[in-house]
This record gives structure tokens, sequence and C-alpha cells, in this order.
């Protein structure tokens, strides 16, 4: 039986996503490196430093930098994302979301929040949406990133459900991969070609029906 939803952040509620893409691209352009163009999907929703690691790799850097550096790489790029949002509000919430939470609710349905960033806290205040969960997973406290499921599992362990009681909303492959090692129900939101390993999936966030969402769910 359905109990609860949970749900990533950048790119899911909001599309901060590409706030996050468009600092990492700035930050490899003054690093001298072209990202390919399956970069932007590999990224989506890859941890700080995971994020930073691939990308040197895709310049043939990762030699380049210590430890030190490495952490001050990330940050300058943290920085320049927090320029980006630093404007959004609950104007930015994606369409369909408030009515797909409303209805989670009108279900006595749990939420939590599953994302990677350290940011989330600070976005979801932004939004006006942090007193709409139960829990948010402190990305601090894990061992893994995405696509690993420890984040999805905490999020579900936060609720006190079991992995077939909920449904996980997702934009990023590697955070399919994560919900579907977890167990759990995947909706992913974005690309057919990219998103094939979702078990339910929609182009936008305006195309999530509650009712239909579940019949999926019910059907599994
Ligand atoms: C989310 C985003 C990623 C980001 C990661 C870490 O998963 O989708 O693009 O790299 O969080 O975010 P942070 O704000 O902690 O750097
Ligand atoms: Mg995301």
């Amino acid at each position: 039986m359905l109990k609860g939803f949970i749900f990533d952040l950048d790119g899911v509620l909001t599309d901060t996503a590409k706030y996050h893409l468009a600092a990492w691209h700035e930050l490899a352009e003054r690093l001298g490196i072209h990202l390919p163009p399956e970069a932007d999907a590999a990224l989506r929703g890859r941890a700080r430093m995971d994020s930073l690691e691939l990308i040197l790799r895709y310049g043939h850097q990762e030699r380049n930098y210590d430890e030190a550096q490495k952490v001050a790489l990330a940050e300058e790029k943290n920085l320049r994302y927090r320029a980006l949002v630093a404007s959004i509000t609950s104007a930015d919430i994606l369409p369909g979301i408030p009515l797909l939470l409303e209805k989670a609710k009108q279900h006595r349905l749990k939420m939590a929040i599953a994302s990677a960033s350290k940011n989330a806290p600070m976005i979801l205040q932004r939004l006006g949406l942090a007193s709409q969960f139960d829990a948010i997973v402190d990305p601090s406290s894990l061992h893994h990133g995405k696509p690993n499921p420890e984040i999805y599992i905490k999020a579900q362990q936060l609720l006190q459900l079991q992995a077939a009681e909920v449904i996980s909303f997702e934009d990023a492959p590697i955070g399919i991969a994560a919900i579907k090692a977890a167990g759990q129900f995947a909706v992913g939101i974005g690309d057919a070609d990219k998103l094939a390993a979702a078990d339910y999936r929609v182009s936008t966030t305006d195309q999530l029906d509650y009712d239909r969402i579940v019949a999926a769910f019910e059907r599994r």
C-alpha cells in the first residue's frame, strides 16, 4: 500500500538543475575543459565532489589538483551557483508540483526530500516548501552519492516506511538508478531515452497526475 512520496529537489520541484549545470560549465571553461554533450545528463544529480571529479576526468586533469585545490574549485562552483539561485521564490516551483503535493497531503502520504545538495534546505526555504516535508535527508550524513541507493533508503527509513510503500521522483539517470537499487517505484521526469529504467515517466512536471501515478504503482 502506498504510504509515502520521496522527491529529488533540483530538476523535480524546481528547475535549479540548470543553474548547477551552468555553474559547472563556467568552471570547466575556466579550466580549459571542453565538456562533451553527454556530460549534462551524467552530471545531473551527482554530488558536488563527484561532479568535480567527473569534469576533471573529461579534461584529463584529475591529477593536476590536490585535495585542497579540488575543494577550492568546488567552492568556486558553489559560490557561482548560489549567486544564480539568489533570487528564486515560490514562483519557481515547477508546474504540476503544488497540486501533486496537495493531493499527497489529502491522501495522508508522508513526504521526504532525497537531494544530494547541501543547498537543498536553503532552496526549500526560498520556495516556501520546507514545512511540507516530514523529513529531509542530510547529504553530509551519507557515505555514497547517487547512483548508490543510500540516500533513498535513508529517506524511506526517516519516514519509517518500507521500499514497497513509497514512490520516488527523479530527473537524473543516476537518480533513477539509485531509486531502483533501493527497491522503490521510480517516477522519471525527462527524456525517454535517458530515463528508460523508470517505472513510470513523464516529459515535464506538468504531466505529473496523482491518480495516474498511483494507478501505475498499483499495477506494478
Ligand atoms: C543535486 C544536483 C546536482 C548537485 C548536487 C550537489 O543532486 O542535482 O547537480 O551537484 O545536488 O549539490 P550541492 O548544492 O551540494 O553542490
Ligand atoms: Mg535532480
